[in-house]
């Protein structure tokens, strides 16, 4: 059953599928006591012998759920930048990016204003916030950043175009797009269509498939521990099945190719 619903709910109707990140990260405040989850996203882990991202020691823990952001934003400089990040959930990302590439401003925004309270009241670092908004109507001025990042978050919006047209809204003339997601093979041409019909010029786009199922192997443990300290019996199996850990359907969909995951680097 809960198998059954992550791996459908972006084909449910809106009206189902929009309270459900409210309700998930309602949940997640409610377990989470000690604010240790700071991610939700599958990991990314580099396969072709490249020297391991360095971290600080505070950061080991999140390695996997970092490298995936790390591999989406370092091909862009954001020293200095005015960095918006949309579905930036439980804020983990947007505090890596804002101390380790030291944007001028970095602004997480999150449907569930749950979880930008959360994210306001945690982290502590000079030009970084949170602000409640809908990826389809961003609340940012037009022509006022210079990158939007975008990690794991897009694949269920309402309108995936009206969001992307949004991102051209925001960005300065020569800002930049970096953006990933898991993607169903046949959606793929789908959605590099929908971003240049949008104006973006693709600068790079990556499959990296194997490097996230790889991270989420490497992070299995990890994930299954904070899962049997945290949620209650009844709820250990959906929360599994959302953190994909092994064993789950969608620890296998990348694996046995039901769906790639791609990362993009974009022009204005
Ligand atoms: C899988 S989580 C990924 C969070 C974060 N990017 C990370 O990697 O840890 C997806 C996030 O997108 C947010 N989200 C979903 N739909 C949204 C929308 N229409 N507008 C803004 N945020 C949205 C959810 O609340 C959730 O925090």
């Amino acid at each position: 059953m809960a198998n059954f619903f992550v791996d459908l709910y972006c084909e449910f109707p809106t009206l189902v599928r929009k309270p459900m990140w409210r309700i998930w990260h309602k949940l997640l405040l409610l377990f989470d006591k000690d604010r240790t989850v700071n991610f939700m996203n599958y990991g990314y882990h580099s396969l072709n012998g490249e020297k391991p991202l360095d971290l600080k020691k505070e950061d080991e823990t999140n390695r996997y759920c970092i490298q995936l952001y790390d591999h989406v934003v370092n091909r862009v400089s954001l020293e200095n930048k005015k960095v918006v990040e949309v579905g930036s959930g439980r804020g983990g990302g947007a505090h890596y990016i804002s101390r380790y590439y030291k944007p001028e401003s970095y602004t997480g925004i999150d449907i569930s204003t749950g979880v930008i309270k959360f994210c306001n009241n945690l982290y502590n670092v000079p030009g970084l916030s949170f602000k409640h908004g809908k990826a389809e109507k961003i609340p940012v001025e037009n022509k006022s950043c210079d990158a939007v990042v975008n990690v794991e978050s897009a694949r269920c919006y309402s309108d995936i175009e009206l969001f992307f047209r949004e991102v051209k809204r925001i960005l300065k003339n020569d800002g930049h797009f970096l953006f990933a997601d898991m993607i169903e093979p046949t959606e793929v041409h789908n959605i590099r269509t929908k971003l240049i019909n949008c104006g973006f010029r693709i600068l790079k786009e990556t499959e990296i498939t194997k490097n996230v199922a790889k991270g989420l192997e490497l992070d299995s443990l990890r994930r299954e521990s904070l899962i049997k300290k945290k949620i209650p019996v009844g709820l250990k199996q959906a929360f599994g099945a959302f953190a994909a850990v092994k064993g789950t359907t969608r620890f296998d969909s990348f694996s046995n190719g039901k769906y790639q995951y791609w990362s993009f680097v974009l022009a204005h």
